[in-house]
């Protein structure tokens, strides 16, 4: 098992890659603790759950709600949590952004730390402090920043993964690569087929290199003000083809990704020899769709986390592994939505 740290003045938390659930008991109390999943989860894992009171939510986005998080808070009330209580949320990204949620706002915050069965989650949700849930079609608009004490990152666990939700955590990985390493990304779409085997040894490699990426960024920029922007590359036209055309979270940020690199090269950021690199490699890992992007759809980014003031800060590419941010009117991204989907028109 490896150890990664992100000490921020918020907070600590201990990343534990490649360990098994045997290895954190010893950082968990033996009184007091809730373990927030999720159904199927709990099917599958619930057998090793740490001594502890269960409480599960139904799989998927649909849980991502206030209303859940209260329902969560309410059964651990009534149960008797106090200050001392802790939560474990056993899970993939829904599970940590709502357990996460649901620890920093109960009785004004209690101890939380993960254990992250998902691709996506390891790669990402789980890492870096950020909860969250939805507001209506709108993602991640009510939330908070709180480090996790530690996450637990078993790769073994990644082989009952179904085929969609694995698929949805590389273009997570894909990510990392296109914003700060070059060589991780064209690694991780040349592996794309061994890594469906799911070996833990291969995918550790993969997961470890992305999660060092986004632990530097997070160390350096916990809140979000400035540098951290670029780890959300992909997610606001990801976020708007995800509510509209329901379809997985990483295959929406992938095709956000390719949609954000003909940004990048319409602003004159990245040639676009670049723009056919980034799209032909990543045609190859089968994630991308070729969605339309839907009417309204500036107005739905103008209500993004990202958006100030009649501008949305842009997540682009100077070239692949290189990410810059731009502030760009809404007016401007109209004109690009309509070239964008003229272009997809025409086949
Ligand atoms: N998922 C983006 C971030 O954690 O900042």
């Amino acid at each position: 098992m490896k150890r990664i740290r992100i000490n921020t003045p918020e907070g600590k938390s201990i990343l534990l890659m490649g360990g098994t659930v045997r290895d954190i008991l010893p950082l968990l109390p033996r009184k007091g603790l809730f373990i927030i999943t999720d159904t199927n989860v709990r099917k599958i894992y619930g057998s090793i759950f740490p001594p502890g009171e269960v409480l599960a939510i139904e799989p998927g986005e649909k849980s991502k709600t206030l209303a859940v998080a209260g329902e969560l808070c309410r059964q651990m009330l009534e149960a008797g949590a106090d200050r001392t209580s802790f939560v474990l949320g056993f899970g993939g990204g829904v599970v940590c952004d709502v357990a996460g949620l649901v620890a920093s706002i109960y009785m004004r915050g209690v101890r939380h730390a993960f254990i992250s069965t998902t691709l996506l989650s390891q790669v990402d949700a789980s890492i870096g402090g950020k909860t969250g849930v939805n507001l209506g079609e709108y993602k991640n608009i009510l939330g908070t920043f709180r480090q996790p004490e530690f996450v637990l990152c078993d790769h073994e666990m990644l082989s009952t993964l179904s085929d969609e939700e694995f698929r949805s955590g590389l273009g997570e990985l894909l990510k990392h690569g296109a914003i700060r390493d070059r060589n991780l990304f064209f690694d991780v779409a040349a592996a794309a087929d061994r890594l469906s085997s799911r070996d833990p040894r291969i995918l550790g490699d993969f997961i470890m290199r992305a999660v060092r990426i986004k632990a530097g960024v997070v160390k350096r920029d916990p809140l979000e003000k400035g540098l951290r922007r670029i780890l959300n590359f992909g997610h606001t036209f990801g976020h708007v083809l995800e509510t509209h055309y329901k379809i997985p979270h990483g295959m929406a940020v992938a095709q956000g990704m390719i949609i954000a690199a003909e940004l990048s090269v319409w602003k004159g950021e990245m040639p676009h020899s670049e723009l056919r690199l980034l799209q032909v490699t990543m045609e190859k890992t089968g994630l991308l769709t070729d969605y339309r992007l839907p009417a309204g759809v500036v107005n739905m980014m103008a209500k993004d986390k990202k958006s100030e003031a009649g501008s949305l800060n842009f997540v682009l590419l100077r070239m692949v592994g290189k990410a810059i941010v731009r502030k760009i009117p809404v007016t401007e991204l109209q004109a690009f939505v309509s070239y964008y989907n003229e272009k997809q028109d025409s086949g």
